[in-house]
């Protein structure tokens, strides 16, 4: 078990409070850096979909801005409305938010919660959230001998101590205030959890009278391993997904968390008035409505990565990790190389992610998203041209 580390540090209220706030998808700052403008990029380091946004995504979001002058539906009433019918579940059990990330910032104060035990390595959001309260987080980490294959093992270990301390008179509801948060499929890592074995520990999870938080961000990708339907069965399982990574829309921040309507009345109270703007309410519900995008992502998506990963092995030195979502991570021979890839690659316009801030991912690797056929031969052959001129192993 790891206590994770953190990166950057900000100042809160004159304590200080150490969060890794580094992310990918930087456009805006490398561009700059760079003296070249955002659209000469091609970004591998934030994961969206290279097929999107969708047109009539698009078109409805700029018939939209017509709207502009008007507040927001504060209750998402409509995206909420087909939401529920897509999922099959109560309007009720729905909160739209700008961007699964705000949610996520939110729920240790809505819930009260002050410790999380965190499957990693993982989005440091969930670790950010929890400083943020003063909490502590404990991980179990999944490593890179396995292929980061999440580390179940370990996490029925901790769950079955979590039990026993539960079961002990007056201490059920100290673990009210637990969380266990699993990101399934995980980024950085791109793997996945089958729905049986998440189901397992979810009712592992019920036993101790802890929360459970599971990010489907990337589930779009494998939806049949959402665990999306189990809501009304288990009162402290919360689900968030995002439109941010099927639906190519990071720029107009739209995510949801599902869960039990009055913990979700809870959770929502906690949110800004109007959190989520016009435009992108509009974009949810024509995103939702796009059935054939949401057909040719998944095609697409499924093809490429076969092809692209093929491709990727094919340079020594680089370890490609399994992937079930719309990213994969590779190993390289050590951080000096990782670094200079980074670097060399930005150099050429193509922006990859370092995992070296994720807590918990020992090797030195790199992240990248499947994008089109063509990015993803040209970083292929940018990574050759590397290993050929450096004279370095990759
Ligand atoms: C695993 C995971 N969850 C959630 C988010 C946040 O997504 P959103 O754009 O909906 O805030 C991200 C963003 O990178 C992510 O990687």
């Amino acid at each position: 078990m790891r206590f994770p580390l953190s990166f950057g540090t900000i100042l809160d209220d004159g304590d200080v409070v150490n969060l890794n706030e580094v992310h990918g998808g930087k456009v805006y700052q490398i561009a700059k850096q760079l003296g070249r403008s955002v659209e000469t990029l091609i970004d591998f380091s934030a994961s969206v979909n290279p097929l999107g946004p969708p047109a009539s995504v698009l078109n409805a979001m700029h018939l939209a801005v017509n709207g502009c002058q008007h507040y927001p539906d504060p209750h998402s009433e409509e995206l909420r409305a087909q939401l529920a019918h897509e999922h099959k579940i109560s309007v009720e059990s729905i909160v739209a938010g700008n961007g699964s990330a705000e949610i996520i910032r939110m729920l240790p104060k809505a819930l009260g919660l002050c410790r999380g035990l965190i499957v990693g390595p993982t989005f440091s959001e969930f670790e950010n959230s929890l400083r943020l309260v003063g909490g502590q987080c404990i991980s179990v980490d999944a490593v890179s001998a396995q292929r980061y294959a999440p580390p179940l093992e370990k996490l029925y270990e901790v769950l079955k101590e979590w039990k026993l301390a539960a079961s002990k008179k007056n201490h059920k509801a100290v673990f009210h205030t637990h969380t266990v948060f699993v990101c399934n499929p995980n980024s950085p890592t791109g793997r996945r959890i089958l729905l049986r074995d998440l189901r397992k520990v979810v009712d592992e999870v019920h036993r101790v009278g802890c929360w459970i938080i599971v990010d489907e961000a990337f589930i779009d990708w494998c939806p049949s391993h959402s665990l999306i339907k189990d809501i009304s069965i288990y009162p402290r399982l919360l689900i968030l997904r995002s439109f941010t990574k099927f639906f190519s829309i990071p720029g107009i921040r739209l995510g949801y968390l599902v869960g039990e309507p009055t913990v979700v009345e809870s959770i929502r109270r906690h949110l800004s008035p109007w959190s989520v703007n016009h435009v992108a309410q509009v974009a949810g519900v024509e995103a939702l409505a796009d059935v054939r995008f949401r057909k040719r992502s998944r095609g697409f998506i499924q093809q490429e990565r076969i092809r692209f990963l093929s491709q990727l092995r094919t340079i020594p030195g680089l370890r490609v990790i399994p992937s079930q979502a719309n990213f994969v991570m590779v190993e390289v021979s050590n951080h000096v190389v990782a670094e200079a890839l980074v670097a060399r690659l930005q150099e050429q316009g193509i922006l990859v992610r370092n995992c070296q801030t994720f807590s918990g991912v020992t090797k030195p690797a790199l992240r990248f998203a499947v994008r089109l056929r063509r990015e993803n031969d040209r970083l292929v052959q940018a990574l050759k041209r590397f290993s050929k001129i450096s004279g370095v192993q990759i």
